[in-house]
């Protein structure tokens, strides 16, 4: 654990060494893995394609830094725990010792079905320890595993699969959460009729009803059978994809962001073990999804890398009560808990009472991560959860920056409700003005971009490389940007402000107002949309439709509610609109632009002081859209 960061002068020093030396800097971390053969280069970059490799010519399996490095000094502990979303069923400890078998014997799995190296595999399970077996299982044979979040729809995973063109598809019968038994294979046979791969691998894990597919469809644990448990790490190029994970920006659909293997490696268990100051033993309990970059980065690769003791949770925040988090970190003593604002704000609904019946006093770091924190929720995750003496990390990232960018390193970075604060070693912020001018010195506010490249960065966007340039690298010249504004106040902190393009952030998702509008315009009736974010007590944003549909026979609560049920159908439920408004026409320019500046305010609920109107092709549809608030 020579990387730890253990003082706040030691994160200067750090700090200050990435940015003066980063070759050095890096080597010297990456030095710690298991490498089968040792980078030529440590970084060769060139933001303008952008062409951006680490540890140049290496050759790995990330597994064998999970495993092989470490089985001999920690093969007995604990590598998953897993709590069912029924607390009366029963948990599972898997040691890392049982992880390393289940994976080799999973890679021989996948390797008996004629799925190869860099052959793209989607992932669409729920939150079991199968789901953590099937990405290393994939990395083990270096397969390109795309985890596709089960609560997306059969259209959106048709989509991903077209897209990344995969091979087979790692599934489960069901998914339990909260009382609700959920239909998991079934989407994907849904999701088969609009797209195709060779094999489904099927999981037992509610036990309902499913039709399999002779030739195609196969049981996880059938193909189990007589398998051997020994499998030899496939060798891969630092620079290999390792996963491909989508995600929405503020035009088209979502694209395929790759990350690559050798920095992601390095990034994510250096930036684990310092944000948490992870000590050997600990419990860390980090309560995202899997299908989101937070489950990749800190719940499966960086705490495995560090020989940590991740748990995983099946379950619901409010099943069977409001209480379970806390339940949880009491019954297996959590000492680094890792959450999104938005499940504080809902808890947090709910008032102390949940929390009195557990003691929290193993508790040693907070997180939060996803969207902004308000300061209402720090305060209560402080003083509540943490009572008063742990700190909060709040970490600002990405699916596109694979790790933690912006945040304390827990207990030494002094913190400030609503604070990032401080950039981790080796990333290298830049605050810029909208002319792409940089804002130096503190107490500046703009958007935010990063000017040197970091481990774990984005390489491309899965089959569409101009993509990548257009979306992250043609903004402001020479730079990263992030989609986010953010404030330099005047101690240098950061806070970051959200974004600043046509995402929104909706109980930490991300959702293009694109990807929602060409959602809604799939419904019949609807001529034309707009969505927009606003401010959701719980949600952190909520999403407004303005839509201007044919009513002829239709009453507006029928349409509304078919209007959601149809981008539940093309999303998943995670995007239906919260609010939607029937209107006649929109505010657009003469150029026939939207101007959605107008949209935004009113879903905000202001109504005075919209700005110029005068370019408006016709104001009196703003005096329509005001009236008609919802
Ligand atoms: C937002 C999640 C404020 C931000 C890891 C970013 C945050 C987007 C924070 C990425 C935070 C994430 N404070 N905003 N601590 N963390 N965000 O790709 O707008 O799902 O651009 O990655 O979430 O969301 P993504």
């Amino acid at each position: 654990m020579s990387d730890r960061i253990h003082t706040l002068s030691g994160y200067f020093h750090e700090y200050q060494k990435s940015v003066t030396e980063p070759e050095k800097f890096w080597a010297r971390i990456a030095d710690s893995f298991h490498w089968q053969k040792r980078w030529d280069q440590v970084l060769e970059w060139d933001f303008e394609g952008p062409d951006v490799k680490w540890f140049v010519n290496g050759k790995l399996n990330i597994t064998e830094s999970i495993f092989e490095k470490n089985l001999f000094t920690h093969g007995d502990r604990t590598a998953i725990i897993w709590e069912p979303n029924d607390p009366n069923e029963e948990s599972r400890n898997i040691t890392y010792k049982q992880l390393y078998k289940d994976v080799c014997q999973f890679a021989n799995v996948l390797l008996s079905k004629g799925i190869q190296k860099g052959d793209r595999v989607i992932i669409y399970m729920p939150m079991i320890p199968e789901a953590a077996v099937a990405m290393l299982a994939c990395a083990r044979i270096g397969a390109i595993h795309s985890v596709v979040f089960a609560g997306f729809s059969a259209s959106a995973l048709a989509d991903r699969i077209v897209d990344c063109e995969a091979k087979a598809i790692l599934t489960s019968d069901g998914n339990f959460r909260g009382n609700k038994k959920i239909a998991v294979k079934a989407v994907v046979d849904e999701a088969l009729e609009k797209s195709s791969v060779d094999t489904v691998i099927v999981c037992k894990r509610t036990g309902q009803d499913v039709i399999m597919k002779e030739g195609r469809d196969y049981w996880w644990s059938e193909c189990l059978e007589g398998i051997s448990t020994d499998h030899k790490a496939e060798t891969v190029d630092s620079e290999d994809p390792l996963f491909i994970l989508y995600t929405s920006g503020s035009t088209g659909k979502p694209k395929g962001v790759v990350h690559t293997t050798g920095g992601y490696m390095v990034y994510t268990k250096y930036s684990f073990e310092n944000v948490f100051q992870y000590s050997p033993g600990d419990v860390y309990w980090c309560t995202a999804d899997i299908g989101w970059i937070t489950g990749h980065s800190y719940i499966v690769y960086g705490p495995l890398l560090a020989g940590a003791t991740t748990l995983m949770f099946e379950g619901v925040p409010t099943f069977p009560d409001a209480g379970r988090f806390w339940a949880v970190i009491d019954k297996y003593k959590v000492n680094q808990f890792y959450t999104a604002p938005t499940a504080i704000r809902a808890l947090q609904a709910h008032g102390t009472e949940p929390i009195e019946p557990y003691s929290l006093d193993s508790l040693k770091v907070l997180g939060s991560v996803g969207e902004p924190i308000n300061e209402e929720a720090w305060r209560w995750y402080y003083t509540h959860i943490g009572k008063s003496r742990c700190p909060i990390v709040d970490t600002w990232w990405q699916t596109e920056t694979g790790g933690i960018m912006v945040s304390p390193i827990a207990g030494i970075t002094p913190t400030k409700p609503a604070y990032a604060t401080l950039p981790l070693p080796g990333v290298q912020l830049c605050i810029v003005n909208a002319d792409g001018k940089e804002l130096t010195g503190n107490s500046v506010e703009g958007n935010l971009c990063i000017k040197f490249p970091w481990p774990s960065m984005i390489r491309t966007t899965w089959g569409d490389h101009d993509r990548c340039k257009q979306t992250y690298f043609s903004t402001y010249k020479g730079m990263y940007f992030t989609g986010d504004g953010v404030k330099r106040d005047h101690d240098g902190y950061y806070r970051i402000l959200g974004r600043v393009d046509d995402v929104i952030n909706v109980s930490g998702h991300r959702m293009g107002t694109a990807e929602v509008e060409n959602a809604i315009n799939e419904h019949p009736l609807v001529i034309e949309s707009a969505v927009v974010g606003y401010p959701h007590e719980v949600k952190g944003q909520g999403i407004y439709a303005y839509v201007i549909c044919d009513m002829t026979n239709r009453t507006e609560e029928n349409l509304v509610n078919e209007i959601k049920d149809t981008v539940s159908k093309i999303i998943g439920p995670i995007a239906k609109p919260d609010k939607i408004q029937v209107v006649s026409g929109l505010p657009k320019t003469r150029s026939g632009k939207i101007m959605r500046r107008i949209l935004r305010k009113v879903a905000e609920g202001v109504t005075e002081n919209l700005g110029d109107t005068s370019t408006l092709l016709d104001p009196e549809v703003v005096k329509e859209i005001i009236d008609g608030r919802k």
